[in-house]
């Protein structure tokens, strides 16, 4: 992994978090971890390269809990493949490419959070339509080249789906969430349509994005007490 791809993550990841919010990241390569024996349940089945990415997603979610005072944590993985952080923390793991990043807060302070990293190559033509609302693709332009909106709102649902799915057991399709994009502020809004549109409360799920050393790096939030102002 060349060292000003990550470090240009690495800046993007600190300006679109919330204050609270710690990340880290890394090249897969350089961060294969040793696992804690709660962690080793679904390994017996993993690819040599799926162990890798999935102890890299362990070792860098451990030093963001580490760097929130908790002590080698271990990150068990919960119902639907979601990892389990320890109590009065939240967080979530990506990978892409060479390339892993975790994130962990404080429950008091963030609800849930999804983070997700994504080469920011153009979105199979096949899957646009399928993920997209014609809205979010019109509000992205003319910010976001056209041959990027589809892979950018692909990632930003990503995001939501791993922040909102742990805390409601909801199994989330792309056409349930719909993105309010300020392409100024590199921000959106979700909110849930249709069976979905209870579970999201209104102007409580907010996101940001930005493109950096090739990557799509979104993330999405929920704060334990809403704060519009704090956004
Ligand atoms: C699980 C899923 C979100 C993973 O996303 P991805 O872009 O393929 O892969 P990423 O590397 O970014 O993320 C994988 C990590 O997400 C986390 N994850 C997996 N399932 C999760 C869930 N249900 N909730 C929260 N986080 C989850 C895990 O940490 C996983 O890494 P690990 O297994 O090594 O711990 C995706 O494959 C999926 O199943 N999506 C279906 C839901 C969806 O997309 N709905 C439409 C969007 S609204």
């Amino acid at each position: 992994m060349q060292e000003p791809v990550l470090l240009e993550i690495r800046a993007a990841i600190a300006r679109l978090l919330p204050a609270g919010v710690i990340a880290s990241a890394g090249a897969i390569a350089d961060a294969v971890a040793l696992l804690k024996p709660a962690e080793l349940a679904p390994t017996a089945r993993m690819s040599a390269r799926r162990l890798q990415e999935y102890s890299a997603g362990r070792g860098h979610a451990r030093k963001a809990l580490e760097r929130l005072g908790l002590r080698s944590p271990a990150i068990a993985v919960g119902p639907d493949r979601a990892p389990l952080w320890p109590a009065g923390f939240v967080g979530s793991i990506s990978h892409a490419g060479d390339l892993v990043l975790a994130v962990a807060a404080p429950s008091s302070l963030i609800r849930g959070i999804g983070i997700d990293l994504e080469p920011a190559l153009p979105l199979d033509a096949d899957l646009v339509h399928r993920v997209c609302r014609p809205g979010e693709l019109a509000a992205l332009a003319p910010a976001v080249a056209s041959s990027q909106r589809g892979k950018l709102i692909f990632s930003a649902k990503e995001s939501v789906y791993k922040c909102i799915a742990p805390l409601t057991g909801v199994f989330l399709e792309f056409e349930d969430v719909e993105l309010l994009f300020d392409t100024g502020g590199n921000r959106f809004r979700a909110r849930g349509r249709g069976p979905a549109a209870g579970l999201i409360a209104p102007a409580t799920l907010t996101g940001a994005f930005a493109e950096a050393g090739g990557y799509w790096v979104t993330a999405a939030w929920q704060r334990s007490r809403p704060d519009p102002d704090q956004d």
